[in-house]
Parts: structure tokens; C-alpha cells; sequence
């Protein structure tokens, strides 16, 4: 099967896809109208189809134009920073060949750039950001090129190291607001600044960021994107202390694992022996944090958003994540490698 051209292109640096994205059909204009759907609602917003991109592969307003533009009605800006932040040097994107299922457990993977379906990736670039003066104009862009139906999400995170990351956290939030972005997404789910463990596993810490930010924020949609829980117990405890002050919950951020290549080396050179894997080895991780959380949701008495989130590359897999309790979905390795899958997944739609 030949690969459509993704639309973030692998080969080239982050700071270049910046600058000439996004490429394939995203980078030509939409020439057939988009089949009207009953519209939904996600939030209190009346939304086209509750379906999109999730932070990361939509770098900028270009990238979010030409995503509304191909059907995709929920986007999120790529996770941006309270000052600027380099992007780690090529490659930042593989292909990845996990031999089975990929567990949690930091198994080792084979990687290249043998793109193939089924296709997963991994993905590393440290959270790259430009500084607020630069994003928050382009975001504001983003922002009101979205059609009827159409929002986009503004994806945020602090920076360790700048005194209380919280109020980091809070910075970020107020400057994502100022941008007009109709929902806020706190990401606590990235490897980087050499945290050992992942934010969001620090239950004490989100509870002081979530209440930091809805302190400076109060009267915005606030999202967390989490990554996978394997522990119940523990996603039951981060859901006692803030199940009832954020609006709802994006799952799931990828797997970690340690990319190797064929000559059984750091695919991603020495010094980041380890990075997130995502694309269809990790759909079962976001299926099965789904239900939970929409168990959980009914079980504790609790009403936030879920957004499914993990391996989507068909209509079918929206539909399972919908079936398993995602209000709604959203697909970054599917979508950059089928940029007409928004289209496609409506076209199946009664
Ligand atoms: C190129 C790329 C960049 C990403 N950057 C971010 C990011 O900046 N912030 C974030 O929260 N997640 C980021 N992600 C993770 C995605 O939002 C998503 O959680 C993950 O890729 C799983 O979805 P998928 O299987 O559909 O790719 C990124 C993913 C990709 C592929």
C-alpha cells in the first residue's frame, strides 16, 4: 500500500516544518463540500463532529487552517511554553516496529523510517515552543479561523526549573486565555525537562497546578491530557482531588519505549535512549484508559469530557473510542498519514 505524503514531514526539522508546513493534501485546498452532520455537543459547544487532532502534529495557524479546512472540528494548538524552548535536532520523528503488543513497561523497539501500515511512530522533540509574543498572535490567528462547529484547543505547559512550575503552569493558562481559545489543555503527560516520572502521576502537584490555574482562569474549559494509567488505584486518587474542578480529560499521551535501530543502537542517538511511542501499538492503552475513566465518571458521580485518544486510523476506531465512552476523538499519527481521515470517518456517518 503507498503512503499518502504526511503532512508533517519526517525528514526535515521541526523549525522547517515550522516554516513550510504543513505538506500533501493539507497544503492544497479542500475542492468538495464537507457532508453536513447533525452537530454535536462537546462542552456546551455545538461542535460539527466531535472528532480532531490532538496537541502536537498541528504546529501552527497554518496547520490548524488547513485541518478545519479538511473536516477536523476539535484541533489543538501544539503545547506551547511561557518562553522560548529549542526543539531537540533530527530525528524527531521514526517509524517504529513493536513486535506484538506494546506494554507499558519501556520495551525495546525497533525504529527507522520504514513507514507502513499499520503504522506506529515514536516521537521526540522536547516540547518545543516560541516565545509568547510569537505563538500568541499565530494562536489568536488559529483561533478565529475556525468555521461553525469548529474550536480550537490551546495545548500548555510549564517549564521546571522557573521558580513554582504552578505557577508556570498558571502563566501559561492566563496566555493561552488571552488568545480567545475556547478550551485550555494542560499537558502533564510529556517526557521532558528530565523528569524521571510524568506529571500527572504526582497527584499532590496536579492538584496544586489544576487549582493555580483555575485561580488565574477561572471561567475557561480546562482539559488535562494524561498518559496511560495502569494503575486504577491511582487514577481513582487524581480523580478524589480534581475529578470535579477541570472540565475533562484527554487520553492518552504515548507509551514510553526505547527505540532502537537495526545496528541495535539509540535510534535517536545517545543521549535519548528512551521516547514516547504512538500511532496503532498503543490504540489498546487509550481504549482501555477510556473505559475506565468512563466507568469511573458514572461510578464516582462525576461529569468531565473524555477525549479518546490513542491509535485512530479508521472510522471504525472512532467509533470504538465512542462505543468505550469518548465524548470525543481525536487521531495525530492516523490523521498525519490520512489527512482526509475527518472526511472519511464523516462520509461513513448516517
Ligand atoms: C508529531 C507529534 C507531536 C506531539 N506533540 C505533543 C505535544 O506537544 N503535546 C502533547 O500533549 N502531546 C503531543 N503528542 C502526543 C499526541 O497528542 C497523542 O497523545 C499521541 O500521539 C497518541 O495519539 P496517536 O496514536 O493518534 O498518535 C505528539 C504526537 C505526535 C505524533
Amino acid at each position: 500500500m503507498i503512503m499518502p505524503i504526511p503532512f508533517y514531514d519526517p525528514y526535515i526539522s521541526y523549525d522547517d516544518n515550522y516554516q513550510t508546513g504543513p505538506f500533501g493534501l493539507f497544503a492544497q485546498p479542500l475542492d468538495t463540500p464537507i457532508k453536513a452532520l447533525t452537530p454535536s455537543y462537546f462542552l456546551n459547544l455545538k461542535v460539527n463532529l466531535p472528532f480532531g487532532i490532538p496537541a502536537g502534529p498541528l504546529l501552527n495557524a497554518n496547520y490548524i487552517k488547513a485541518a478545519f479546512n479538511y473536516g477536523y472540528d476539535l484541533c489543538v494548538y501544539k503545547t506551547v511554553r511561557t518562553q522560548y524552548h529549542k526543539s531537540h535536532p533530527l530525528p524527531n520523528v521514526l517509524a517504529v516496529h513493536p513486535q506484538g503488543k506494546l506494554t507499558n513497561s519501556l520495551s525495546t523497539v525497533l525504529a527507522d523510517n520504514d513507514y507502513r501500515q499499520p503504522l506506529s511512530i515514536t516521537n521526540s522533540f522536547g516540547v518545543p515552543s516560541f516565545s509568547p509574543d510569537v505563538w500568541q498572535v499565530d494562536m489568536a490567528e488559529a483561533v478565529a479561523s475556525a468555521a461553525k462547529g469548529q474550536y480550537v484547543i490551546g495545548s500548555f505547559q510549564g517549564t521546571q526549573g522557573k521558580g513554582l512550575i504552578e505557577k508556570d503552569y498558571a502563566l501559561a493558562a492566563r496566555l493561552v486565555y488571552e488568545t480567545k481559545a475556547p478550551i485550555l489543555e494542560a499537558n502533564l503527560s510529556c517526557p521532558n525537562e528530565g523528569a524521571s516520572r510524568l506529571l500527572c502521576f504526582d497527584i499532590a502537584q496536579v492538584e496544586r497546578i489544576v487549582n493555580e490555574i483555575k485561580n488565574t482562569v477561572p471561567d475557561r474549559p480546562l482539559l488535562l491530557k494524561l498518559a496511560y494509567f495502569d494503575d486504577n488505584r491511582k487514577l481513582i486518587a487524581l480523580l478524589e482531588r480534581i475529578g470535579t474542578l477541570v472540565d475533562g480529560f484527554s487520553a492518552i499521551n504515548t507509551l514510553s519505549a526505547k527505540p532502537i535501530n537495526h545496528e541495535q543502537q539509540p535510534a535517536l542517538g545517545e543521549k535519548r535512549v528512551e521516547s514516547g511511542v504512538c500511532g496503532e501499538a498503543i490504540r489498546w492503552a487509550g481504549l482501555d484508559m477510556v473505559k475506565r475513566l468512563a466507568q469511573l465518571r458514572q461510578e464516582m458521580d462525576l461529569n468531565y469530557a473524555i477525549i479518546g485518544v490513542g491509535g485512530v486510523s479508521t472510522p471504525e476506531h472512532y467509533q470504538h473510542y465512542r462505543q468505550a465512552g469518548a465524548d470525543a476523538v481525536m487521531s495525530a499519527t492516523g490523521a498525519m498519514w490520512h489527512p482526509d481521515l475527518a472526511l472519511t470517518i464523516k462520509q461513513n456517518l448516517n
